[in-house]
């Protein structure tokens, strides 16, 4: 196992009826701002039944936080922070929201240009409002970390940043709250959370059983759960089995100690700003594609991940690996996530345009191994058309 150094202050308050629950949470005395996205909070009573539980403390709102949270919108919760002098960021909504507020956190008192956050990875953050969170969408994990991934629409560029200043104070979890959530989202919160384990999982093997088992049943909970979101969106335990789970697999725990790749992720981001697509679509299209490109490398985990994942035990070595990428595929799509280009109606020259920006965000070095190249990285994407 590698060494680590792991860390977690986030408190989680799970289950039904939990929102009422942030009055306690919440400073009494705290000048709140709530943050939330397009407006599905407001709709379905999630944001009213928020504002009831704060009671007579100081609030004011601030909505509008697009998919994938641009720079350009969040810098106005940055501003209304700072002249209305509030201290407390509530944020309410999916890891784009939760990502937004992570932000503001770091922004309001930063020294400098806050776009210099993300430029710099979060290395001189050494500030941050206080935050929370109540979770609408299970799939990035943001509710129980300190990464967030934020956009600059005007440079074409998605990047992210992690601070330990900027782990939530306590985040909800009603799954209760996911109900009304259309079935992409719940595809694509399943194949996110999917893709995080297999980041931090699927990679060379340094006799780490326990995260490995912890990774695996995380694999196993998502291939079982998922459809069945789908298939029954108001079944309980369904549901709080799926946001569980979408947190534990990006909390930190499971990468502790080994190692982890997370190009998919690079490259997805570089898909998400040219083209618009849903992160997990992005996700969906090239991991199939990088595992197989990437076999030899990764081969005694994709054994494992095939044999106790997948329970494929026979035929050669490259025979259960080809079936476990199929089978991954498989589970994407069926889902309803779509795992190649063409399906998006995205052709042929999306790859010198995503490789160009490969380059310019300097992520020339991917991979667990760091020797995911551009010309590496060019040929995943071919595949993926
Ligand atoms: O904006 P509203 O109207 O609220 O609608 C949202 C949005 O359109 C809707 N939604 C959320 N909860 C709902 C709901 N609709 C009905 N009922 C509910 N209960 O869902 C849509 C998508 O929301 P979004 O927050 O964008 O989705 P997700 O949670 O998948 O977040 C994606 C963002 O997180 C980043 C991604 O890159 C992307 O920007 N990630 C953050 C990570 C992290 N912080 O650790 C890691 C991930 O790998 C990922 O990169
Ligand atoms: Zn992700």
């Amino acid at each position: 196992m590698l060494n680590f150094d792991y860390y977690n202050p986030t408190r989680i308050v799970f289950g039904k009826d939990s929102i009422a629950r942030i009055d306690k949470l919440v400073p009494a005395n705290a000048r709140v701002l709530i943050l939330y996205g397009g407006g599905s909070a407001e709709r379905n009573g999630t944001l009213a039944e928020v504002e009831a539980a704060l009671g007579a403390r100081t609030l004011q709102r601030f909505g509008g936080i697009e998919p994938n949270p641009s720079y350009e919108t969040l810098m106005g919760a940055v501003e209304q922070v700072r002249r209305e002098k509030l201290d407390f960021l509530l944020a309410v909504g999916g890891g784009s929201v939760i990502d937004g507020t992570k932000f503001v956190a770091a922004a309001v008192n930063y020294a400098g240009e806050p776009w210099d956050i993300l430029e710099t990875s979060g290395k001189h953050v050494s500030q941050a409002l206080p935050m929370g969170c109540v979770l609408t969408l299970p799939a990035t994990g943001s509710e129980m970390n300190c990464l967030a991934v934020v956009t600059r629409k005007s440079l074409q560029a998605k990047l992210s940043f992690a601070s330990p200043l900027v782990f939530p104070q306590f985040s909800v979890l009603d799954p209760v709250k996911t109900f009304t959530l259309p079935p992409r989202q719940i595809a694509n919160g399943a194949v996110d959370a999917f893709v995080h384990v297999i980041e931090q999982y699927l990679t060379y093997p340094v006799n780490a059983p326990v995260q490995d088992r912890y990774a695996e049943s995380l694999l196993q909970t998502l291939i079982e759960v998922g459809p069945q979101a789908l298939a029954t969106p108001e079944d309980y335990d369904v549901r709080a089995n799926l946001m569980w789970s979408a947190t534990q697999a990006l909390n930190g725990l499971i990468g502790a100690g080994v190692p982890q790749d997370w190009a998919t992720h690079m490259i997805g981001h570089e898909i998400t700003v040219l083209y618009g697509l849903d992160h997990a679509q992005t996700l969906a299209i090239v991991l199939p594609q990088l595992l197989h490109l990437r076999r030899d490398a990764k081969r005694a985990k994709l054994l494992q991940f095939a044999a106790r994942v997948w329970k494929l035990h026979s035929g050669s070595e490259d025979e259960r690996i080809d079936a476990a990428i199929a089978q991954t595929r498989a589970f994407f799509e069926s889902l309803g996530v779509k795992t190649s280009f063409s399906g998006y109606g995205i052709g042929a020259e999306a790859v010198d345009r995503i490789v160009a920006q490969l380059e310019a965000h300097g992520r020339t070095r991917l991979g667990e191994h760091r020797d995911i190249d551009l010309a590496t990285s060019r040929r995943i994407l071919e595949a993926c058309l």
